[in-house]
């Protein structure tokens, strides 16, 4: 699928070292975007998806651990800087970290989980948005699933934070609509990533698959498709919505 009227955008995707961030990542870069490829620890990982962007495209690495606002603002100035401003901020970093039940889960766990995923996302959206006001740019958020159900075994502070991204996605939509800057997300479901490589069992990821009404797992392309149509023209009266890819795992009317 190509959106034309991506062509050119200036798009930053937080945590595109691995997974979901590196296929959205390639993915812009198939529509002629100029992309900012961020990590944190992978860096091998980032430099090969620099790679794949740049048999399509160009773009710059990035390098912050976004739990922390001056590396954060540093990469977003950096990035604006190279660019040439910001038309989309693609909020995909982050983790479950570890399986820590409420019971026995530290306090310092709980404030990782929630640095991690929801501060994150905060940091990078304020240090862009004077990017995205002048370009009317939009931003994706990457939620969960979990936000909804609670999440499976352990995972119930990250399901927290990721639905605490959920409502910030809606706040947000209406405090920038102002700017004509839209604000979406994506709620992947079971995604075949690392993410579930160092989280879940093989026996766990067959039974997800076929308790999956559409027969599988989700692939990290299935999502990167999701977050390309937010952020394109096609998604132009859509703010504060979510788009769940989960291929049925759960539904909500
Ligand atoms: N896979 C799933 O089933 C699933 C389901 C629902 C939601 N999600 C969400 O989708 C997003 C991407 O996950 P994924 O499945 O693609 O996992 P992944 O392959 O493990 O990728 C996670 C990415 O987040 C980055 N990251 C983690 N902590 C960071 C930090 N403190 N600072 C900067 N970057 C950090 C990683 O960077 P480095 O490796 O370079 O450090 C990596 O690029 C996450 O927000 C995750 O919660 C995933």
């Amino acid at each position: 699928m190509i959106y034309e009227d991506l062509k050119g955008k200036k798009v930053l995707v937080t945590g595109s070292s691995s997974g979901i961030g590196a296929a959205t990542a390639v993915m812009f870069s198939r529509q002629g975007c100029f992309v900012g490829v961020h990590y944190f620890r992978t860096k091998a990982g980032a430099e090969k998806t620099l790679e794949q962007v740049k048999k399509c495209s160009d773009g710059v690495l990035l390098c912050a651990d976004m739990r922390e606002p001056g590396q954060v603002r540093q990469i977003v100035e950096s990035f604006a800087k190279q660019a040439g401003g910001i038309d989309v901020l693609v909020n995909n970093a982050g983790s479950l970290i570890e399986r820590q039940p409420f019971e026995t889960a530290t306090l310092e766990y709980h404030e990782d989980v929630y640095a991690t995923n929801v501060r994150s996302v905060f940091l990078a959206t304020q240090a862009a948005l004077p990017y995205l006001r002048k370009s009317r740019g939009n931003i994706v958020n990457i939620g969960s699933v979990a936000g909804h159900n609670g999440g499976g075994e352990g995972s119930g502070l990250y399901a927290a934070a990721k639905a605490a991204v959920a409502t910030e996605t809606i706040a947000m939509a209406k405090e920038f609509a102002r700017y004509g800057v839209r604000v979406n997300s994506v709620f992947p479901g079971f995604i075949e990533t690392r993410f579930h490589q160092r989280f879940s069992s093989d026996q766990r990821r067959r039974k997800v698959a076929a308790e999956t009404p559409l027969g599988r797992n989700g692939t990290a392309e299935d999502v990167a498709k999701a977050v390309l149509f937010l952020a394109s023209e096609a998604a132009d009266f859509i703010t504060g919505e979510y788009i769940a890819v989960n291929g049925g795992l759960y539904m909500r009317a």
